[in-house]
Formats: structure tokens, C-alpha cells, sequence
């Protein structure tokens, strides 16, 4: 079946008379000798294994703290090129290096070094044993079909390869919503089963973490309690723990997501997070193993009528204090913003403020709110700008750097994301979704390369175009984010959408229910008041200085303007228009670029291979639809509200 998969950025061969063999030193000793054995005919064209040194690609070990763990140096040598590095991880992420660069770094100097910024850099899947994918918008899940292991190898290898050819090395395979069956993961019966799966991704250099219930000693172990302070619980853990690695020596460890959305947790039993956390790290510990713990928790069943709890807040309300109190194998899970990867939010406060304890940042690549891949969404504009957030504590502390050096175990930090692939022949639904798995990894691995640096390598590998038409699929991607924007997100109200499945308009949808986002219009104006003297004062929870940018109404960035404050409809923005037109205008011409990109992309229909043309192409058409139903009915919405026309008199449904 695998054969006829996309290898999406990966299907090029660099041609190069000069290169035609491959030697690596300490070959004996490689883990990955086999995998780059079979990689290395597949990347460069005619090229064969040789056992002398002077081959035209020549990997070698070396020793240099620059290098750091995973870092890697090209180096252009009489005969071709030699990689350098520290580790044998680090020669496999050259190999992938070498390959790009040769097919797209045209002015690329050499020596080339690549150190990653971040240590952890890992992907999660939301993947249920029944083969569901919550958030899932790429078909079934590649690891499981209707309650069994699918038992693809091919299939997973593939996929082991596109995620370390982009420098990932970590992965979890299954849902933070650990529900009954997928409890039992951490029984032998499975674990033999997921054992075939860690070693296909240990051959990439990639670890295998499971999402476990917490609830587990229960319903796994039919202990009476999980409370995590129970001596029984915690005895159970060990031994559990103790058999997952006699069968698994080299598994990576738990992602947990507890108290949140249903899930059971410390807190069922008085406890703090830290103890449950702690309890589980402990255990882990002697086999190396790592505990990942999503500080994802809020109350799920608020009551709209009351304008005191602000979901914004719980994060950090419950995690702050807890600093410093985490064991240094336990690593907290931080989504960027404070709601829910909404395609325009703050920074979560917790960057820059937790000092004391290792944490992850973590990013949504499934396209949950940002248009289903259906709709093109290129998200590392996002990204970058949360990456390039200043905190401003301590003078200057950018989320990129804050991250690493906030955690007081710097090899227990880095960035993971809830992944968009699935069983579809493309691996994302739509092509152009690829670029957001691309862009990730690259984005993650290289902190300072920009949005349109990273579209261009995408295209450049992806598809077989000149210049002037990859720099028109460049200029879809790298506008599309402010494009969904536009139509969906006016100045940072988000939740406008339909309840539960996320995608199409739904303005009140989440008005009166009980999760917590509320955008509050009425006759006179709209946003949230989250200030201190009038509001829920979350914007206590940032540095003073962004507190005191974000607190007044004056000095609020427009597009996070709603999110901090209520204004009227008249208000004027720094951009010199009122809100009420700013709605109006950001919604007609978010459908405008839709159609613009339909005519961009048009225009490439001659170029492109039919399979990802009619992809793209029929997801457009879909997207202009969405765009429309989100300007009529939002445009609608606020204009009955307030009763104010557009000043340009375009048509607005009464
Ligand atoms: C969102 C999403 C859920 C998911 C949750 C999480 O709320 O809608 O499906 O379970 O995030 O991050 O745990």
C-alpha cells in the first residue's frame, strides 16, 4: 500500500555526477547504519556504500561541545562532503541536511552548521485505537483500525523518515484523551505491539511516548483509587513502569492530561499537580523515562452568567505557584496561548513567568480552528510570532529562549505539536497542509528562519516549478494565515465558530454554554474586560510591562484588542478605523483573497501534477464557501447589534 503514499517533500534524488558513494566512520558502532543504508540510495541518485574513507559522502563522529547533542557540520571536502557530528543522531539529521541543501540551498556557503535550538521536538498524536483521530482532518489514524494495532511497518517507516528529515526526535501515538481501551496500552498484550512501532522510529532517532489515563490503577488495575499520594497507587505504578521497560528498554515515557475536559487527575483526590506529576516521574526515573504533563486544566462547566471566572486564567492561576516543586524528569506541556489554539491569541503567561521547572511548548499543526485543511491555513507566521514573543521579564526573555533556559534541566525542554496526518494518500488532506508538517519540524529545529524562507524550501522540494510559480504558491502560503484571520477572528474574538466541530460560523454557538469564551456583544460593543480595575485582571498575569501594554485600551495591540478589552463599536484603533468597520472590512477581504487564490492558483494548472492541482483546487472552491459564510453571517451579526452601516455600502444582510 505504501508505495503509493506522497513522500511529500522527499521524493526528489540529488543528482551529482561527483557523488557516488557513502562511507561512515565507526560504522561498526552506528545504531542507524541500516537506516542510513537504506536512505541514502533513496535520497542521492546512484550512490553505493563503500568502506573507504575517501567516498564522496563521508559521516564521521567527532568530539565538539558546539555541536551540542543532535547538531551536525558539512563540511566540502576534496573528494565531495563530510559530516561531522557529535552523535550518531546527529549524523542521520545531516544526512537529511546534506540531501536539502543540495536541492535547494542555492547560495549555501559551506562549512554549513546546524545546531537545533530546541532539545525536545516532538509531535502528538490524538490517534484512538478504533482509528479515529480526534481533530483528526487526513482520514483514520496510520497506527490503529477498529480496535487493533493496523500493523503497517511500511507505512510507519515512511512516516519515521518524513518526521526525522525534518529533525523531529520525539513522538507520542496516542490520544491525551486516553479513553477505556487505549487505558490498557501499558499491558503486555499491547505494549508487544507497540514495541514494533517504537523500533521503526528508534531506528530514526526518534522517541516513543504513550499518552496515559491517570485513572489507570483503576481501571487497568482495579485499585480502588489513582490518588497519586496512595502507597498502593504508586506501588502499582512501579511495577507497571518496571514491565513496560523490560519490554521496551528504549521507550520515552508518558504525556498526561489530567483534570481537564473529563479526564480524572490530582486534583479528584485533593491533591496538587505537582503530586501527581511527581508521583509518576519518580517512578519513571530509573529507566530514564520522562513525564510530559499538559498544563492544559480549566473548568469545563462554567456558568455564562458568571463574569468572574476567566478560563484565560486557569493555567497559570494553577501552575505558577507550583514552580520549582516539579522532579527534573517531569516536564510541564504549555499550549501557546491561554485559551485553545485559536488562530489569534495572546501568549500564554506562563513563558517567562515559570522559572524553575522544565517545560514544552506546544502547538496545534491539525488545523482544529484554523479551517480543517480544507481551508489554507499555512500556520509558522503564527508560530514565529509566538517564538519572537518578549516577555519582557528580566529586561528581554523571548518564548524561544525563555523556554530552554527557564528549565532548570535544559536537555527536559523543547516544543511539541498535535500533528495534522492521517491515512489520506497525501498524509494531510490537503497538500498544501504538508508545509505546515515541513514547517514545523524546520521552524523548531532553526528558531530564526522566517515563514518565507520555509515556504520556499517546501515548494522547492515539493514540486518540480520554476521560480515565478513557486514564488506565487509562496505568496498563498505565506498570506493565508492573516486570510483565515480575516473572515473568522475579527481583533482576537475567537470562538465564533460552530460548537464541537469547529469549522463554519456560529456566532452565539458558544455564547451561552458552558466552556468558558465569550465574546460578550452587545447593542453597544464587543471583547472580553480583562483588566484589573474593571475586569477579570489576567493581564496581571504578564510581566509589568506587557501587563501595563496590554491593561490600557491605548497601548493594546489592535489584534488582540477583544481579548483584553470591552469597547464600543465606534472605537478607533491605532489603524485609524472604528471597530464596527474593521469587522466589516476584514470579512470582505478575507472572501476577496480567497478568490485571488483561486486564480493564482489557476494559473498554475499547467504546471503542477494533476493529483495536487485538483487538491488544492477543489479545497478552494470549498473555502471560498466557508470564507462567504463567515462574512455574511458575522457582517450580519454585528450589524444588527449595532445598527451602524458600512461606511463603503457594501451588501449586508439585515
Ligand atoms: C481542545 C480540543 C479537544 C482536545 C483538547 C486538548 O479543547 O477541542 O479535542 O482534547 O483541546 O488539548 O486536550
Amino acid at each position: 500500500m505504501f508505495e503509493t503514499r506522497d513522500l511529500c517533500w522527499l521524493t526528489k534524488e540529488v543528482q551529482s555526477p561527483g557523488i557516488s558513494t557513502w562511507y561512515i566512520d565507526h560504522s561498526k558502532d552506528s545504531p542507524f547504519l541500516t537506516t542510513m543504508e537504506r536512505e541514502m540510495p533513496l535520497l542521492f541518485e546512484g550512490i553505493s556504500y563503500s568502506n573507504k574513507p575517501e567516498a564522496s559522502i563521508v559521516f564521521s563522529i567527532i568530539e565538539e561541545t558546539a555541536l551540542n547533542q543532535d547538531g551536525y557540520r558539512i563540511e566540502q571536502a576534496t573528494q565531495g562532503y563530510e559530516v561531522v557530528s557529535n552523535s550518531h543522531e546527529g549524523l542521520l539529521f545531516g544526512m537529511f541536511g546534506l540531501y536539502r541543501l543540495l536541492l535547494t540551498g542555492d547560495d549555501v556557503t559551506f562549512p554549513y552548521q546546524s545546531v537545533p535550538d530546541q532539545n525536545i521536538r516532538m509531535v502528538n498524536h490524538w490517534d484512538n485505537f478504533d482509528g479515529s483521530i480526534e481533530r483528526g482532518y487526513a482520514g483514520s489514524s496510520i497506527f490503529y483500525d477498529q480496535n487493533t494495532f493496523r500493523g503497517d511497518m511500511e507505512l510507519i517507516g515512511q512516516y519515521a523518515r518524513l518526521l526525522a528529515s525534518v529533525g523531529l526526535n520525539a513522538i507520542s501515538i496516542n490520544n491525551v484523551n486516553v479513553h477505556k481501551l487505549e487505558s490498557f496500552f501499558i499491558k503486555e498484550e499491547s505494549l508487544k505491539e507497540i514495541k514494533k512501532i517504537v523500533e521503526i522510529f528508534s531506528s530514526y532517532g526518534i522517541k516513543t511516548f504513550l499518552s496515559i489515563n491517570f485513572a489507570a490503577p483503576m481501571i487497568v488495575g482495579n485499585l480502588t483509587t489513582a490518588d497519586p499520594l496512595s502507597l498502593e497507587v504508586e506501588t502499582w505504578w512501579k511495577e507497571v513502569i518496571g514491565e513496560i521497560y523490560r519490554i521496551i528498554p528504549n521507550f520515552g515515557g508518558f504525556l498526561v492530561k489530567a483534570d481537564s475536559e473529563g479526564e480524572p487527575g490530582p486534583f479528584t483526590y485533593g491533591r496538587n499537580h505537582d503530586e501527581g506529576a511527581n508521583m509518576l516521574a519518580k517512578a519513571i526515573k530509573p529507566f530514564g523515562g520522562l513525564v510530559i504533563w499538559r498544563c492544559f486544566v480549566y473548568d469545563c462547566t462554567q456558568d455564562w452568567r458568571d463574569r468572574n471566572l476567566d478560563r484565560a486564567r486557569a493555567a497559570y492561576d494553577i501552575f505558577k505557584d507550583l514552580d520549582g516543586r516539579f522532579e527534573d524528569n517531569a516536564i510541564l506541556q504549555i499550549k501557546n496561548g491561554p485559551i485553545d489554539f485559536q488562530i489569534r491569541e495572546p501568549v500564554s503567561p506562563l513563558f517567562g513567568s515559570m522559572k524553575k521547572t522544565n517545560h514544552i511548548l506546544e502547538f496545534q499543526i491539525t488545523q482544529e480552528y484554523t479551517g480543517h485543511q480544507k481551508d489554507v491555513c499555512y500556520l509558522i507566521p503564527m508560530w514565529k510570532e509566538v517564538l519572537d514573543f518578549d516577555t519582557k521579564y528580566d529586561g528581554k526573555s523571548l518564548v524561544k529562549s525563555a523556554v530552554r533556559k527557564n528549565s532548570p534541566n535544559q536537555s527536559n525542554s523543547g516544543i511539541a505539536a498535535v500533528v495534522n496526518v492521517g491515512m489520506d494518500r497525501n498524509w494531510t488532506g490537503n497538500k498544501l497542509a504538508q508545509a505546515n508538517l515541513y514547517g514545523y519540524g524546520r521552524l523548531i529545529w532553526n528558531n530564526e528562519l522566517s515563514s518565507q524562507e520555509i515556504a520556499e524550501e517546501w515548494t522547492k522540494l515539493t514540486f518540480d516549478l520554476e521560480k515565478p510559480h513557486l514564488d506565487k504558491i509562496c505568496s498563498i502560503l505565506t498570506t493565508s494565515r492573516d486570510t483565515y484571520e480575516d473572515y473568522t477572528c475579527p481583533l482576537s474574538v475567537g470562538f465564533m465558530c460552530r460548537p464541537s466541530l469547529h469549522y463554519g460560523p456560529d456566532v452565539d454557538g458558544y455564547e451561552y454554554d458552558k466552556w468558558g469564551t465569550y465574546h460578550y456583544a452587545d447593542r453597544d460593543g464587543v471583547g472580553r474586560d480583562r483588566t484589573i480595575a474593571t475586569g477579570t485582571g489576567y493581564t496581571k498575569q504578564y510581566s509589568k510591562e506587557r501587563c501595563e501594554e496590554y491593561d490600557c485600551i491605548s497601548t493594546c495591540p489592535d489584534e488582540l484588542l477583544l481579548f483584553f478589552h470591552h469597547v464600543l463599536y465606534t472605537h478607533v484603533l491605532h489603524s485609524g478605523k472604528t471597530v464596527i468597520q474593521h469587522i466589516y472590512d476584514t470579512h470582505f477581504q478575507g472572501v476577496e483573497r480567497v478568490l485571488e487564490y483561486q486564480v493564482i492558483w489557476d494559473g498554475l494548472k499547467e504546471f503542477i501534477e494533476e493529483e495536487a492541482y485538483e487538491n488544492v483546487k477543489e479545497r478552494l472552491i470549498q473555502q471560498e464557501k466557508h470564507a462567504v459564510n463567515w462574512r455574511d453571517q458575522v457582517n450580519t451579526y454585528f450589524y444588527r447589534k449595532s445598527g451602524i452601516p458600512d461606511e463603503k455600502g457594501r451588501r449586508i444582510f439585515d
